[in-house]
């Protein structure tokens, strides 16, 4: 690191007048001294003896004091300077001008992974995979001063993962030698959030546009549920206008009704009509989820909501068109009478989704052998007062000391791209904070994980947990 700038420069000019001038009034008043002290002229004589000696005594103790004390507030003062580098929590890394590492404080060991003595073989090249090192001595050599200048880039850990970076860095020179100080600050998280930020601007005006969209089918749907119901009618009900009808067109009705029947052409109605009630559930569980935005509370059935979710992901096309996830049996434990509880419905929707694709995406990972296959459990219990939900699957667990963790924003152990880590924080919050309630998990390694969401049982006007 640096040598901070000294706070006593001018310490070999102090010393030599201090000694100049001990040794100016020693010459001329030494004598003088002598004979006002001493009045016996033996003694003078032999004093005189050892005059030079007291003179070289003195004048070494004076150096040695005034030595001492400088060396002193030296050491406390770079004491300070490495106890003020090694406490700062970000890296610092002291570079030469062809780009060799030369120092680093403690932070930059953790943050990469090396050891001190790792450090000093490794170039800034190194660690910064951008970098050409024969270009960055150029520009360094090149650089002003003692000017700071902050640029962006990705720095490279030990077992070779990057991550992205805001340097703040200066050149300076030291006894003729050019040096470069980079403090390199870990910005994955400011990333990811901003990432979050557009990925909730896009969400949001995606909800928009969903709940538009799903008005929009909502009409021909029901133009389709209402034709088959027509067509129903109208072949299998002996209204008269039916009759009538048949009659006038010298059609026989049950004639046509066995004809349809044989025909599967019945089976094909019903498939219609099938085909239509589930889009159209699909449409309104969409609906339900994108007018999340109001975050009013109302009073919802735990089965419907877990149902409703189970939909929204079945719809999400990433989901349904993976054969892995198509593997997963879902089974659902309810209570015979319905629980209802007052949340903001979207909400809670969003975290069943978040832990019903987190248990999918953990199964996904496991491989199941023999007469095992992948399953997920949700069930609804009933408490004092209180509802209990539970997502339970059989995927790969969690080791207990990550177990703590995942409630932690940006806690994940998926892949780049794959995880964000904020699914559970999110739902925590959600559960915690907004519907007073508790959210546990319960895992064992190999076995499975279990999600248990605790919330007040009642309606809304019953209880006022706003
Ligand atoms: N059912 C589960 N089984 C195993 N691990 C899980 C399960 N649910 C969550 N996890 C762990 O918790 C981490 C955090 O989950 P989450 O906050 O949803 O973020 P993400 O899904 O983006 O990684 C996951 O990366 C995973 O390691
Ligand atoms: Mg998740």
């Amino acid at each position: 690191m640096p040598k901070r700038r000294d706070k006593h420069p001018h310490i070999a000019l102090l010393i030599a007048t201090v000694y100049a001038l001990f040794g100016f009034f020693w010459i001329l008043f030494s004598d003088k001294l002598l004979l006002l002290l001493v009045r016996d002229t033996d003694l003078i004589n032999k004093m005189q003896t050892f005059k030079g000696w007291f003179y070289v005594l003195i004048s070494a103790a004076i150096i040695y004091l005034l030595v001492n004390k400088y060396d002193r507030s030296v050491q406390k003062s770079q004491q300070d300077y490495i106890r003020l580098l090694e406490n700062i929590a970000d890296p610092i890394y002291l570079a030469n001008s062809s780009g060799r590492i030369m120092d680093v404080n403690e932070s930059a060991l953790t943050t990469l992974g090396y050891s001190r003595y790792e450090f000093k073989e490794l170039t800034v090249a190194d660690l910064d995979p951008n970098v050409d090192l024969e270009d960055w001595s150029k520009t360094v050599i090149n650089s002003p001063l003692d000017q700071r200048f902050a640029l962006e880039s990705r720095h490279k850990r030990k077992d070779g993962t990057c991550f992205p970076v805001e340097v703040v860095a200066c050149v300076f020179e030291d006894n003729g030698q050019i040096f470069y100080l980079g403090v390199a600050r870990d910005i994955s998280h400011r990333i990811q959030t901003l990432e979050l930020l557009v990925e909730n601007e896009k969400m949001s005006s995606l909800g928009a546009m969903a709940a538009g969209i799903a008005h929009e089918i909502n009409n021909p749907l029901s133009a389709i549920l209402g034709a088959c119901q027509n067509v129903t009618n109208r072949i299998f009900n002996d209204t008269p206008k039916n009759l009538h009808i048949a009659k006038e067109c010298n059609a026989d009705l049950e004639s046509m009704r066995e004809y349809m029947r044989k025909r599967d052409i019945l089976r094909m109605i019903g498939t219609i009509s099938d085909a239509g009630k589930r889009a159209s559930q699909i449409v309104s569980s969409m609906l339900n989820f994108s007018r999340g935005g109001s975050k009013k509370m109302h009073t919802c059935q735990t089965t419907a909501l877990i149902d409703e979710s189970i939909d929204l992901i079945r719809s999400d096309f990433s989901f349904s068109s993976n054969t892995k996830f198509n593997q997963i049996k879902i089974s659902k434990d309810y209570p015979e009478q319905p629980l209802s509880v007052c949340c903001i419905r979207s909400e809670i929707q969003q975290v069943l989704m978040n832990l019903i694709k987190n248990a999918c995406e953990a199964m996904t990972e496991k491989e199941y052998h023999a007469e095992d296959f992948p399953q997920l459990q949700l069930r609804v219990k009933n408490g004092k007062h209180l509802v209990f939900i539970e997502v339970e699957d059989n995927g790969p667990g969690i080791p207990q000391d990550r177990l703590k963790k995942v409630f932690e924003p940006f806690y994940t152990s998926k892949d780049v791209g794959k995880g964000t880590g904020l699914g559970l924080s999110i739902s925590y919050f959600i559960i915690t904070e907004q519907h007073k309630g508790r959210m546990e998990v319960q895992s064992t390694l190999d076995k499975g994980t279990k999600f248990i969401i605790t919330l007040p049982e009642g309606s809304c006007d019953c209880c006022n947990i706003q």
